[in-house]
């Protein structure tokens, strides 16, 4: 069993009711959030979308897509400072109801591609991407805080902190969750955020800290995302590891625990239970073991027992499949089969012309 306990307070007092668990999660964040991520940067005073172009991208197959590219400009921090975001909007349907949207921070890499988007865009979903690393840069080793060009570029001079990457990049999600709601084709109630390993952690620790986010499809995070600190199966990162080789990444004092891990005062169902009771997947590799999915295993169970105080176990999955490290057509096919679950409403589809493919048989 992971420790501490989700369901006791820190004062030793069961936690019983949806109203103890809004105060246990208030807990739960003080307790991670500053020693693994460095806390966050703020809220900013404003978020403006600022579209650039609405140019034709021809790799996109659906008839009816909208294309908006443009900046997420943020105002009131020391220093003025925007990244890029690109938005494919579905065709309309006919009621012209707005649709839910599926956001990655995971276009500084190549895990998704035209057909991956074409694919949710077949099924009704907007799909929005920026590059997170925008807001920090992405640096291999440990932490210095010696090092000036570890914390002088994207949201650091803005908001200057002690957060870590992981942290800038899931307020880089935050920015870009503003920026859609600026949007009026897109349904504020309906916007999920995703990413691969990496981008996972990034995705995850966006949706612990942040409601409007209503799903969260974590790939392969692993350590210091969805996978267990304290259990770490064979061939597994640990700690110590993640902490030598992307200690840029976290709070200048997690690696302090990097031999002592059992003395963490908690682990990652923290994180992910702070999530419920909106929906959460955790997609695992078993082949990737230095994503540790015995440690997801664990940190999903413990994490469970939130989703069941407040009556939702539906909105928490975890999937395994055979294979590597990788966030490929099919993860994301079963990503959006669950978004579909949960953000069309249970078993109803989204209408008749955005029935997703698996439910038109
Ligand atoms: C490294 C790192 C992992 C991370 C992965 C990735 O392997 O150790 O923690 O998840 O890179 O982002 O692909």
């Amino acid at each position: 069993m992971l420790t501490p306990d989700l369901l006791t307070f820190a004062d030793g007092t069961p936690v019983r009711t949806p109203d103890d668990w809004r105060r246990r999660r208030a807990e739960l964040a003080a307790a991670i959030l500053p020693l693994e991520y460095g806390g966050m940067p703020p809220a900013p005073a404003a978020t403006r979308w600022e579209l650039v172009s609405t140019s034709w991208d021809p790799r996109i197959a659906p008839p009816g897509v909208r294309y908006l590219s443009g900046n997420v400009r943020v105002e009131g921090g020391a220093a003025p400072f925007s990244f890029a975001m690109k938005v494919w909007l579905p065709a309309e349907p006919k009621d012209k109801a707005p649709c839910p949207c599926v956001l990655t921070g995971d276009d500084c890499w190549w895990w998704q591609t035209t057909d991956m988007v074409n694919e949710a865009l077949r099924r009704g979903f907007a799909v929005a991407a920026f590059n997170r690393c925008e807001c920090a840069r992405d640096i291999f080793g440990p932490r210095d805080d010696s090092k000036p060009e570890q914390r002088a570029e994207g949201v650091y001079p803005l908001f200057p902190g002690r957060y870590g990457a992981v942290a800038a990049w899931a307020w880089g999600c935050h920015r870009a969750v503003d920026a859609l709601l600026q949007i009026p084709e897109i349904d504020p109630a309906r916007i999920a955020v995703t990413g691969h390993s990496r981008g996972g952690k990034t995705a995850l620790l966006a949706a612990a800290t942040d409601e409007r986010i209503a799903l969260c499809g974590d790939n392969q995070s692993g350590c210091c995302g969805c996978s267990a600190a304290k259990v770490v199966g064979a061939g597994g990162e640990t700690l110590k590891s993640i902490s030598k080789d992307w200690g840029q990444w976290f709070g200048p004092e997690l690696a302090s625990y990097a031999d002592r891990p059992d003395e963490l005062p908690f682990d990652q169902h923290f994180l992910c239970a702070m999530v419920a009771p909106r929906s959460l997947r955790v997609n695992i590799g078993l082949g990737d073991l230095w994503s540790n999915p015995l440690g997801a295993w664990e940190v999903h169970k413990a994490a469970r027992e939130a989703w069941r105080l407040l009556g939702a176990e539906s909105a928490l999955a975890i999937a395994f499949r055979e294979g590597p490290h990788r966030y490929w057509a099919d993860d994301w096919s079963r990503f959006l089969d669950f978004c579909a679950w949960r953000l069309a409403g249970g078993l109803r589809p989204l209408d008749i012309d955005r029935r997703p493919d698996w439910a038109t048989a």
